[in-house]
């Protein structure tokens, strides 16, 4: 473990208690969906938390974080400005890249909250797009405020009109028209999600990443199990990888 002092360099704010964090340093060699850890000295102890990149290669770190309430590092992560020094180990870790995904055609990235950040880096890599010829993205957040990088990935969806699909959905008020309403697990249960992605998610030739609220990933493995899907694993092959922030 090498920890590095680094400054923010950016702090973008998408809405109250969620914001992208950038660092001055770019990690020389990652692939997209490894995080880092991230620390801050806090009453004489190094308070460390792990982080996914949002940052695509050569680029600065970047960070998706949502402010939990009460938590031990975030709440003073976000009293940090551009200019303020954090600790970064610059050695990124984890296993939930594209790298380890089988074969297959069609590739579901689903997402709650700021598990939405991994998937943003896959996305602008060149990878992802030579590897599959269906991409759907889904985000699940509580208000349509919550949509961060909404602009980026709606953009991509008008470059790659037949190869990707962003899909958003909203569950504590009224979508506007363009997203879903309803918590991710059901909207597969009832076919909408299907609908907007106008591709059917089955087991032959799909694979699914799952990353973000641990509860979500249990009930969307539940649901995808009726359907025969089961979790990947390197010595047995299957559909779906997860990675679960707490
Ligand atoms: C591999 C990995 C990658 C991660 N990447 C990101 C990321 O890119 N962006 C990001 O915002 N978080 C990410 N996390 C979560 C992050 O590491 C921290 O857990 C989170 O920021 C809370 O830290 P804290 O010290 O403020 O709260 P803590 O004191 O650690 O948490 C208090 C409690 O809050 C709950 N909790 C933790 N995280 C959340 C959350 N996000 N929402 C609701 N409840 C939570 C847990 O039950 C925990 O016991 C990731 C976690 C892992 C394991
Ligand atoms: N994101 C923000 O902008 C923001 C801002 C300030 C503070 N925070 C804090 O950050 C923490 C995380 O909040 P968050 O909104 O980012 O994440 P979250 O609570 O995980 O909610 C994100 C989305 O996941 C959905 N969800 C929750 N449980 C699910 C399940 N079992 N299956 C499927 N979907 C499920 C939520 O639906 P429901 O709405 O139905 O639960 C919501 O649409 C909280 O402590 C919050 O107070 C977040």
């Amino acid at each position: 473990m090498t920890w590095v002092e680094s400054k923010i360099a950016r702090r973008d704010v998408w809405a109250d208690g969620l914001i992208s964090l950038t660092v001055e340093l770019a990690v020389p060699q990652f692939t997209p969906g490894q995080y880092l850890n991230v620390g801050l000295d806090l009453a004489g102890a190094r308070v460390k938390r792990s982080y996914s990149l949002a940052s695509g290669a050569g680029e600065p770190a970047q960070f998706y974080l949502s402010l939990v309430p009460g938590g031990a590092l975030t709440p003073a992560l976000f009293e940090r400005d551009v200019g303020d020094k954090l600790w970064v180990d610059d050695r990124p870790l984890g296993f939930f890249t594209l790298q380890y995904v089988p074969e297959a055609q069609h590739l579901w990235l689903l997402a709650t909250g700021t598990g939405l950040g991994p998937f943003v880096s896959m996305l602008k890599g060149k990878d992802i797009w030579q590897r599959f010829s269906r991409i759907v993205l889904a985000h699940g957040v509580r208000q349509t405020a919550h949509l961060g990088y909404a602009d980026l990935l709606a953009g991509l969806a008008r470059e790659h009109p037949e190869q990707f699909a962003y899909v958003p959905a909203i569950t504590r008020e009224a979508p506007p028209p363009w997203a879903l309403e309803g918590r991710l697990p059901q909207l597969i249960q009832s076919g909408a999600l299907e609908a907007r992605a106008r591709l059917p998610l089955v087991p032959e030739g799909s694979h699914v990443l799952l990353c973000g609220n641990p509860n979500m990933l249990s009930e969307v493995q539940a649901v995808l199990a009726e359907r025969g899907l089961v979790k990947h694993r390197p010595r047995k092959p299957g559909h779906i990888s997860v990675e679960s922030y707490w």
